[in-house]
């Protein structure tokens, strides 16, 4: 490989040249790459109907990329270390070559089954070798991927199942998470009682609990495939052609099933990896992540296998057996990049040191954090107790839209700064915009983030409505990509994220919307109406605080039970991780006189905040905020 930055220079003369030449720069990175059939254009593409077009006519295949191009002198290098759940059980190496003929096989039997370029295959499993392996599988004979989290809840799968039409399902028997043991199969059953588009449902077998087996349609995985071959000719996919569809959450409507292509994706990726991570040759790097997120597909499945890196796959929590979990990973393989989430280091910073020093972390060279702003606090803990004052902390910004990540320090060759994602990568053209919908210019100043020109791993669409991934994205600033989010620059162009300016929260690194909470909520029978908002939370980053009125008639309800089933609502609609945190019930919500929530007043309230609720007299309904203010939890 040779796209490597290797110092200041390096990165001043790559960011010019991005910008000057882009298609020249990025013609020149995508050539580290096995094509087939070598693309026509770099680049063609239009903003305004949010159109994007890289490497058109290249033919490839990313697990070509990933495990085939590696074989001949890293096949026995390690590719994955899966570490298991229980740290009493040993860890299992996978050598690029195991993983290469676990790829074909698996491969072999979705074909074998009628899957073939272009359908869509849901995986829901825990983080275990045969998640990567499916992911890759679907990818060897181009079906493209749908992968959800497998804490999501049988109505959310189902929802996600629906809107792309999977043909069929993999998922495994149970998961172990810490103490527990969940029943994904049956989750499975669940949310396959409403979705026609599937036809069979592959069984992986880790935890052998009993399950029910549906004649016909479930297959376990096992005896499939000891009747394939290992060989799978990788399918020959265009550049454009689809690779994975990811669900986020948006702030309005139902999940938007964000699309990724093959070549654009590849070629991000790799670079990203390569170079924010400035993985060398020995080094064993970790990402905590879950698969099932964006960070689970860029930086523990593809960036790390196209660069032919040995990663760690953790099948556990950082609580379980004990507070010490992380660390006593990191020590026992040597983990060089470590790559985790805010919430995560919050919640460790928060359990005694001693956990943390019962083990050598002298292996590390590099942190990352990723997923929401991390605080000062979090980032000086994570930097002097797990880094010890010597790695680099990459505070990486992006999203499941941007495939990779866009704004990052690189360690060793850009400058830190405490809770600023810092500097653009090369490419990427980051702009604040005011409220009059221009750029702000200079330094020193905040506004809404926008990207001014698109890079190669910039989502093409959402599955199906492609009207929407426009509107959402490419509407509210003409001639830009609108990330979401607020943001500042310093004087020196450093970038920090504030937040979501709309109404996506994230909850413990995990973007969540606030309508479909909603929406599960006001399925109960009792409730009227509901409004949900973010209050500041300091483990989770954020947390939930819904505002709920009843329907007539039922004010002497049993409260208590109500707040429970309303997280039971939450809980099977969604998941687990969307439940409220506060429960306030109220008469009336506060609305303008066109019906709108004011969400503002909300927010405020819940975030103990009355000093000054701006202008209510537009509202409908005054006299209700004083009494929400008043009985506020
Ligand atoms: O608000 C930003 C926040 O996470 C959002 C994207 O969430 P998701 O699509 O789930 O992807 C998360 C993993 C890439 C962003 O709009 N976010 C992500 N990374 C950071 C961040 N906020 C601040 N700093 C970050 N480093």
């Amino acid at each position: 490989m040779s796209y490597n930055i290797n110092d200041q220079l390096d990165y001043q003369s790559s960011y010019e040249n991005s910008l000057n030449n882009p298609e020249e720069f990025w013609h020149a990175i995508a050539n580290n790459f096995w094509w087939k059939k070598p693309w026509e254009y770099v680049l063609k593409y239009s903003m305004s109907e949010a159109q994007f077009s890289w490497f058109k006519e290249g033919k490839t295949n990313i697990t070509v990329n990933c495990l085939d191009r590696h074989l001949e002198k890293k096949g026995s290098k390690t590719a994955f270390i899966f570490e298991p759940n229980d740290s009493g059980q040993d860890s299992e190496h996978i050598t690029y070559i195991d993983l290469y003929s676990r790829v074909c096989k698996l491969a072999n039997v979705l074909r074998k089954y009628g899957i073939k370029k272009g359908d869509r295959v849901c995986i829901y499993l825990p983080m275990i070798p045969e998640l990567t392996v499916s992911v890759l599988a679907c990818a060897r004979i181009g079906a493209i991927h749908s992968v959800v989290f497998a804490g999501f809840s049988s109505g959310a799968l189902a929802s996600r199942i629906d809107d792309c039409s999977a043909k069929l399902v993999i998922t495994s028997d149970g998961a172990f998470r810490g103490n527990k043991l969940i029943d994904l199969k049956s989750i499975v059953d669940e949310s396959l009682r409403s979705c026609s588009s599937v036809e069979k449902v592959l069984v992986v077998e880790r935890t052998f609990q009993n399950i029910s087996i549906v004649e016909g349609r479930d297959l376990l995985l096992r005896r499939e495939l000891d009747l394939v071959e290992e060989n799978c000719e990788p399918e020959l996919m265009d550049a454009e052609d689809p690779l994975f569809i990811l669900y986020t959450s948006g702030s309005t409507g139902k999940p938007k099933g964000m699309m990724h292509t093959t070549g654009g994706y590849m070629v991000y990726v790799g670079y990203t990896f390569q170079n924010v991570f400035q993985y060398r040759e020995n080094d064993i790097y970790w990402c905590t992540a879950d698969v099932g997120w964006i960070t689970g597909h860029s930086y523990i499945v593809y960036g790390p296998l196209l660069n032919g890196a040995t990663s760690v796959l953790f099948e556990g929590i950082p609580s379980f057996p004990d507070f010490g979990r992380f660390w006593e990973v990191i020590d026992k393989h040597k983990v060089t990049q470590f790559y985790t989430a805010p919430t995560a280091i919050r919640s460790l910073a928060k359990e005694s040191l001693s956990w943390v020093n019962k083990y050598s972390l002298t292996s590390l060279k590099i942190l990352g954090s990723v997923g929401e702003p991390i605080n000062d606090e979090a980032w000086t803990w994570y930097f002097e107790n797990i880094g010890k004052k010597n790695c680099p902390i990459v505070d990486t910004w992006w999203q499941t839209e941007t495939g990779g990540i866009l704004i990052s320090p690189l360690p060793g060759i850009t400058k830190l700064k405490p809770t600023f994602a810092t500097l653009p990568l090369p490419g990427v053209q980051p702009v604040l915009m005011d409220e009059n919908r221009r750029e702000v210019s200079g330094n020193d100043v905040s506004g809404n983030l926008c990207i001014k020109f698109p890079w190669p791993s910039i989502a093409r669409s959402i599955w199906g409505d492609h009207n929407r991934y426009k509107e959402t994205y490419f509407t509210a600033y003409p001639g830009y990509y609108f990330t979401g989010d607020g943001a500042m620059r310093d004087e020196e162009g450093n970038y920090r994220i504030t937040g979501r300016v709309d109404d996506v929260i994230i909850v413990s690194g995990h973007n969540l919307g606030t309508a479909p909470i909603e929406d599960a909520i006001n399925e109960h029978p009792l409730i009227a109406e509901s409004a949900v908002v973010g209050f500041p939370h300091d483990v989770k980053g954020n947390a939930l605080y819904g505002f709920v009125s009843f329907k007539d008639g039922v004010e002497n309800s049993d409260l208590k039970t109500l707040k429970n089933e309303i997280n039971q609502f939450i809980s099977g609609q969604i998941g687990p991780i969307a439940k409220l945190d506060k429960i306030q019930f109220v008469s009336s919500l506060p609305k303008t006189r066109s019906g709108k929530i004011m969400r503002r007043i909300l927010r405020k309230i819940a975030e103990g905040d009355f000093s000054n609720f701006g202008d209510i007299s537009t509202l409908l309904n005054p006299e209700v905020v004083e009494e929400i203010k008043n009985n506020s939890l």
